[in-house]
Parts: C-alpha cells; structure tokens; sequence
C-alpha cells in the first residue's frame, strides 16, 4: 500500500515537473488530457449567465473543452467592472488563455493592454472588438458572426411572407407598416439587425413604414412590454414584428397573444435571431415565422479549439482549430434562415 502511493506520488510529481517545462513560466493547475499530457487552462468570462442564446455558447464550450482544456467559466454579471475583476484574476493565476464576451465592447482595449502584458492570449466572442483595438496585439482573436448577415436573412423572412400573403397589408397602403424591437444600443448585433433587415425588405422592392422602434435589450419580458404598449398605440396598425433575437420575438408573441392574435385567423408576422429552443417551439405552433440560426455550437467550439491552440503556445491556423481565420484574427461562423421547413438544420 505504502509502496504504491509512493509510487503515485512520484508519478504525480513528475508528471507536474514535466508539464511544468512544457508550458514554460505558466503554472495554473490544469487536468490530464486525452493525449495524457497537462490540459492548459483557459479563463472565460461570459457577459451575464442570464442570456438565452449566451447560455448555448457556455454549454457548447464546457462539452467541447472535455478532454483537451481545463475550463473555468465566469458570470460578469453585466457589469464591466466585474469582467475586469475576473480578468485580473485569471491573469494573476497565471491562465494560459482567456476566453471574454465582453459586458461593454469598447472595453476590449483595456483587457487587451492586460492581457499582453501578461503574455496571455485572448479570444473575444460574440460582442466585436473595435478594429483598432484589434490591431493591439497579433494573440487577439475574435469568434462570432456577421451581424448584417443575420439581418439580411430576418428581413428576407418576412418579404418572402409579404410577397406571398396580399392581405399582409391590413390598411391596403401598399406599404408595409412595421416595428422594431432592438437589443442592446451599440451591440453590432442589434445596430446591424436593425438596419440590414430593412435594407433587405427594401430591395425586394417593398416600401416600409417604421411605427415604432425600442430597445427591448435582447429580454423576452422587456419584449412582451414593449410589444403590448405599440399594439396599445397602433393596434392594427402594425403589420409586421421584427426583433433582432429570439427571446425578443417570444416576448412579442406574448403580448400579440394577449391582444387575441394567433387565434380566429388573426395573424402577424413575426422573426426572430438566434434559433433557440423555444424560438423553435414557437416556430411549429405556427406563432413565429421565422429566426435566424445563430450558431451556438460552433462559436463555442471555435473559441475553445483557439484558446488551446493559443495557450499551448503555438500559431492558430484552419489547420489546428478546424475553422477558417481571416484577416489573421476572425472566426466567422455562418448564420442559415430558419423557418418551418427546415426546423431540422437548426434542432
Ligand atoms: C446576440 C444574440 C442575442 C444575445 C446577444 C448577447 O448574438 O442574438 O440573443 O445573446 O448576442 O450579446
Ligand atoms: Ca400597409
């Protein structure tokens, strides 16, 4: 018995001794991976837990960090200040690699500076880093998607439904009469959305009226709010919904339902981003209309296969993670219109 803990002991002792050379100064505790060697360490900071579509980013980089990194996943609690806090504290444990979906994204300069001083590689998702920030520092990387491809594809959704439905518009005008429930201000996701959405309903050669346009910050109960106060002021004067996430959207189906839509052949066109499980739900009771795949899975599966790359060291390349980089820094993840038809793509 004493002669196999020995044993062990020696084992484990060496096993830290050589991992200890292979990742040079770095001393933060890892696992064992699959290859047997020390698993590096990877910090990530999520912008607040609370976020449907950034809870399938979160899970999606815990599975596929099994077996090759050791991740520690943090709430900022969408506070700036925490993030930096949580930042400092993975740098001071020495982390090979930080993962952060930042609160404010011009906030990405100051990790930036940290991080570099520290040596420590940095993958920003889901919320751009400005370009120049960007340009700080060669082991900057950023995973997520074409925020004006996702609105493209929202506003493609509903003029595909206009062309096909004549009686969409209610007041005969010739002119759609829509709303806008933004997310965030000064996400890209939100601003781009917004704006290439209409830009798509436009060059399908459809006028539009805007009668209302909030901010319902990507929450499903501030949707359901703002939703119910433009049908108090408009009622049938809406012809349109469009919100540029999911949990927007659902909100909007909420008030729409209490307003006695869905039911008697009172209908309302209503998109979404992000294809979230509920969204999905919503999209086979025929309530929404259409999302936007948002594609969880393979931002959280890029930002880990980068940060291991990154953390052990070595140069990122389609290569080694399995994605392809542009202009050296960027991961883009391909967004796909989601409608009843091809639920499947997105299940
Ligand atoms: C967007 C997503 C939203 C929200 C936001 C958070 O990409 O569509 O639902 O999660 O990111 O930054
Ligand atoms: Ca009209």
């Amino acid at each position: 018995m004493k002669k196999i803990t020995s044993v062990l002991l020696a084992g484990a002792l060496l096993g830290t001794v050589m991992a200890g050379c292979s990742s040079g100064e770095k001393t933060a505790e890892g696992g064992k991976s699959e290859s047997g060697g020390k698993e590096p360490s990877i910090g990530v900071a999520i912008y607040k837990f609370d976020d449907t579509f950034m809870t399938g980013v979160r899970n999606a980089i815990k599975s596929n960090a099994e077996g090759k990194a050791k991740v520690d996943i943090v709430d900022s609690q969408n506070s700036q200040p925490t993030q930096n806090d949580k930042v400092d504290l993975f740098i001071s444990k020495k982390t090979d690699a930080l993962v952060i979906n930042p609160v404010d994204r011009t906030a990405a300069g100051v990790i930036i500076d940290k991080a570099k001083a520290a040596n420590t590689p940095v993958v920003f998702l889901n919320r751009e880093p400005l370009p120049e920030d960007m340009k700080k520092w060669d082991k900057v990387y950023y995973v997520g998607a074409k925020a004006e491809e996702s609105g493209t594809m929202s506003g493609e959704l509903i003029a595909d439904y206009w062309k096909a439905h004549p009686e969409a518009d209610k007041n005969k005008d010739g002119v759609l009469q829509y709303v806008m429930l933004k997310g965030e201000p000064g996400h890209q996701d939100a601003e781009l959305r917004t704006k290439y959405s209409i830009e798509a309903i436009e060059k399908a050669g459809i006028k539009v009226q805007k009668v209302e346009e909030d901010t319902a910050m990507w929450d499903r109960v501030k949707g359901q709010e703002k939703m119910a106060a433009f049908l108090g002021a408009h009622g049938d004067g809406i012809e349109a919904v469009l919100a540029n996430n999911d949990d927007m959207a659902l909100g909007a189906i909420e008030a729409l339902k209490a307003a006695g839509y869905f039911k008697d052949g009172k209908t309302m066109p209503v998109v979404g981003v992000d294809a979230t499980a509920p969204a999905l739900q919503a999209l086979e009771e025929g309530t929404l209309l259409g999302t936007v795949l948002n594609d969880a899975n393979n931002q959280g599966k890029a930002a880990v296969a980068l940060a291991t790359v990154l953390a052990k060291g070595e140069t990122p390349s389609k290569d080694n993670i399995g994605f392809d980089i542009t202009d050296n820094q960027y991961v883009w993840i391909p967004y796909k219109k989601i409608t009843k038809d091809n639920i499947n793509d997105a299940k």
